[in-house]
């Protein structure tokens, strides 16, 4: 098993904040990261696809369609945007690292053309970041 990874960058805004608690509980909860006027990160997302070489292409997956799939489906989606506001796909949850790899692996799971989704890594900042591989792993 072969594993082929694409880096991709975003930059966006957020804040962590839970509409079911007040401003007070909220900033008690998250500090800084609550500030009602946001923040925003300089995103580095790695992805991660698995499989076998086809003796074809002696590719797992043509690097330049992993690009155009995470580009389509993420960064599009993602880059110069305000994550508690903008995007679709995280209507209703706290955009947190965690809450956010999770779903882009829903988002990109079943787009991929060749071999199959291992794992999402999220660095959020130089210091922190989040993986995730699917229910299964
Ligand atoms: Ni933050």
């Amino acid at each position: 098993m072969i594993y082929v990874t694409r880096r991709e960058v975003f930059s966006a805004a957020h804040r962590l904040y839970n509409p079911r608690l007040s401003d007070e509980e909220n900033e008690k909860l998250f500090g800084k990261c609550s500030n009602p006027n946001w923040h925003g990160h300089n995103y580095v997302l790695e992805v991660v696809v698995k499989g076998e070489i086809d003796s074809l292409t002696g590719y797992v997956i043509d690097l330049k369609e992993l690009k155009r799939i995470i580009r389509e489906n993420i960064i599009e989606k993602l880059d110069h945007k305000n994550l508690n506001l903008d995007v679709d796909f995280l209507k209703g949850k706290i955009p947190s690292g965690e809450n956010l790899v999770v779903a882009i692996w829903n988002q990109l799971e079943g787009k991929i053309t060749n071999g199959k989704l291992h794992a999402i890594k999220l660095f959020e900042t130089e210091n922190n970041y989040f993986e995730y591989r699917g229910e299964e792993n």
